[in-house]
Parts: C-alpha cells; sequence; structure tokens
C-alpha cells in the first residue's frame, strides 16, 4: 500500500516535470531559463531536495544525518557503489532517519548526467547540493607522483567541476551549495611560487584558466618539474593541489553565479570541515565525522534571504583568508 502510494507520487511528480518542461520547451538544453524556476506550479508542488556527493561514510554520512534532522526536505545520500551506498542507508534508516539513495560516481559524466536528469524530471531542479566526495593517497603509497596527480585532479577538482557544470542551472533560487575544501588548499597555495598564488587570487581568473593550471600541474608531476613550474614539494601536496583548485572553482562559480542569476539568493561557498578522523586520513584526526558535518550543514541551511557568506571559504562557521 505504502509503495503504491509513493509510486503513484512519484508519479505524478514526474508528470507535472514533463507537463511543466514541455510548456517551457527548454528541456535538453545545458542550461535553464529563470522563469522555468521561478512560475511553473511544479515548483510549489515538490518539495524542497538536497543532495551529497560521496555519503557513504565519512564526513559525507554525517552531513546527510544532520540533514535529515534539520532540512525540510528530501535529503539523498549518493555513493559510486551502490551496495556501500545502501548499507549507509540502512545505518541511517538503524537511528530513525529516511534519507533516499541514488547512484552516483562523480568520475563518470554519464552517472552525473543521470542523475542530474533525475532532479529535473523529479523535483525541477535542487535545493542544496553538497559537493562531499575526494579521494587522497595515502603518504607511503608507492604510485608514481604524476599518477597520483592525475587521479587526484580527476575526482577531486574536474569530477567536482562537472557535477557543478550539470547541477548549477538546476539549482533554484534560494538554493546553497556547499563545496567541501579543505584548509590544506589555503597552505599549498600559499606555498606556491608567487605568480601562481596571484593566478588564484584573481578577481577575474576564468574557469577555463583554472583548468589550465591543473592541467599544467599534471603535467608537471608527470614530467617531475613541479618545482620549477612553482608548486610546492609538501606532503600531500596532490591532494591540496586538488583543493586549491576546487576553492578556486567555488570562488568563480559564486561569482558567475551573482552575475547571471543576480536575484536569485544563491549562495556558493567552499568549506573546510577540520581534521576528522575518517578512513581519509586513517582516522587520526581528532574530530568525529559528526562535528566535521556541522560546517557544510550550516553552510547548507543557511536561512532564506541571507546573503553572505557567498563565495567564500569557510571553516568553523568562520570565513577563512584566502
Ligand atoms: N577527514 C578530514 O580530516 C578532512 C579534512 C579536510 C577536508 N576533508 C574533505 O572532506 C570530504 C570528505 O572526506 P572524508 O574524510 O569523509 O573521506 P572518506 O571517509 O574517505 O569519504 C570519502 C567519500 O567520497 C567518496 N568518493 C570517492 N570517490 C568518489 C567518486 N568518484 N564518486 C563518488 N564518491 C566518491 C567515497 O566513496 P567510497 O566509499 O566508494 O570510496 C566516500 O564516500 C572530502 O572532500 C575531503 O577532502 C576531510
Amino acid at each position: 500500500m505504502a509503495l503504491t502510494l509513493l509510486g503513484s507520487l512519484q508519479m505524478k511528480r514526474n508528470m507535472d516535470s514533463i507537463l511543466s518542461w514541455s510548456k517551457n520547451s527548454v528541456v535538453s538544453g545545458k542550461s535553464c531559463s529563470r522563469s522555468v524556476w521561478s512560475t511553473t506550479p511544479v515548483t510549489a508542488m515538490t518539495p524542497k531536495v538536497a543532495l551529497v556527493t560521496g555519503s557513504n561514510k565519512g564526513i559525507g554520512l554525517a552531513i546527510v544525518r544532520a540533514l535529515c534532522g534539520q532540512f525540510e526536505g528530501d535529503v539523498y545520500l549518493t555513493a559510486r557503489d551502490r551496495a556501500r551506498g545502501e548499507e549507509a542507508v540502512k545505518k541511517l534508516n538503524s537511528e530513525g532517519l529516511k534519507p533516499n539513495f541514488l547512484q552516483l560516481d562523480i568520475t563518470d559524466v554519464s552517472s552525473i548526467s543521470r542523475a542530474a536528469a533525475f532532479f529535473r524530471d523529479t523535483y525541477s531542479g535542487l535545493d542544496v547540493l553538497i559537493n562531499n566526495a575526494a579521494i587522497a593517497f595515502k603518504e607511503e603509497d608507492s604510485t608514481p607522483y604524476g599518477v597520483k596527480a592525475q587521479v587526484t585532479l580527476q575526482t577531486n577538482f574536474f569530477g567536482t567541476r562537472d557535477m557543478l557544470t550539470h547541477f548549477m542551472p538546476l539549482i533554484k533560487p534560494g538554493g546553497r551549495v556547499v563545496n567541501v575544501s579543505s584548509l590544506w588548499g589555503s597552505v599549498t597555495m600559499n606555498k606556491c611560487s608567487a605568480e601562481l598564488q596571484q593566478q588564484f587570487r584573481r578577481e577575474d581568473i576564468t574557469e577555463e584558466e583554472l583548468v589550465e593550471l591543473m592541467r599544467g600541474f599534471i603535467q608537471s608531476a608527470q614530467t617531475g618539474q613541479t618545482l620549477e613550474h612553482g608548486w610546492p614539494q609538501l606532503m600531500h601536496g596532490v591532494y591540496g593541489v586538488s583543493k586549491t583548485g576546487m576553492t578556486t572553482l567555488s570562488m568563480i562559480v559564486a561569482r558567475r553565479t551573482s552575475k547571471e542569476r543576480p536575484h536569485d539568493n544563491i549562495l556558493v561557498n567552499a568549506c573546510c570541515p577540520g581534521w576528522v578522523h575518517t578512513d581519509l586520513n586513517d582516522h587520526t584526526g581528532p574530530k568525529t565525522p559528526d562535528e566535521g558535518a556541522v560546517t557544510p550543514a550550516y553552510l547548507a541551511l543557511l536561512p532564506p534571504g541571507a546573503k553572505e557568506p557567498h563565495g567564500c571559504l569557510v571553516s568553523d562557521k568562520q570565513v577563512q583568508p584566502w
């Protein structure tokens, strides 16, 4: 019975979406006109919805837990591995929480575009996007540095970029976008050459220029010339560069959103969760994942009408220098 009700609700949402999209006839485009979000009846009828990438464990799982308790709408736990994702949903179910699940691998563009189509058709967009998924090689891992650079940036920078490319046009007015970065990205940037630092900090740096910087880093790592090209030699240096890129990208996207959708009150921020006890760092961090989720959840839940922070890097709920 419950399943039947759910099924008919889902079918109704789909029908409403299809009707509303066909009326406005912008279904297949990469971007969507603002009028679609603000005038269609389906917007008023659909619940609010939040998505967290890489949320089968660690800080992502804790963010889903926090949102299930505090966000008034549907919350999607997503994972690249279906079994790990469904296991995580069961864990939260055993705590009395009811997240939804969607398979989503941020290094697979077809997985991202399937997910984007799902949110477009089912909810006519997205209210909260938290880009949390990331990887880090262990320092002692003997994988060649150039491979570490390529693989790490593929997920942390390029995968997050693909998520933003597909999902930013779907973010509804009043939406919140949180990119879980790291203060290690700031430490890394501060150790780069003055010329690179100046590039990352430029107010008018474009996404394409940033992509070139990231590609340049991978190439330097593959040819053993990172120092010559101004990149630092640091512990977790590859991870650090991926997070320098992610924070910069978050700021670029925030500036673009302000320019292109000035009245939509969408807030885009990067954040650092702090040093958290997870698999990423072999459980060395002092904070619990729930403590690590506090700042990402705070940014995701900034109240309606809030104007800031926007385009910032935030840690412990405080804007950090860049
Ligand atoms: N822990 C810290 O101290 C710390 C500090 C600063 C920033 N951060 C940031 O916080 C975020 C969460 O880190 P964490 O410590 O919770 O790490 P974690 O426990 O290793 O969790 C990482 C999550 O990302 C997922 N993931 C990896 N590649 C993916 C892909 N291609 N598509 C979708 N999901 C993918 C993982 O899925 P699988 O289980 O399938 O691998 C896992 O669910 C990361 O962005 C990290 O950089 C963490």
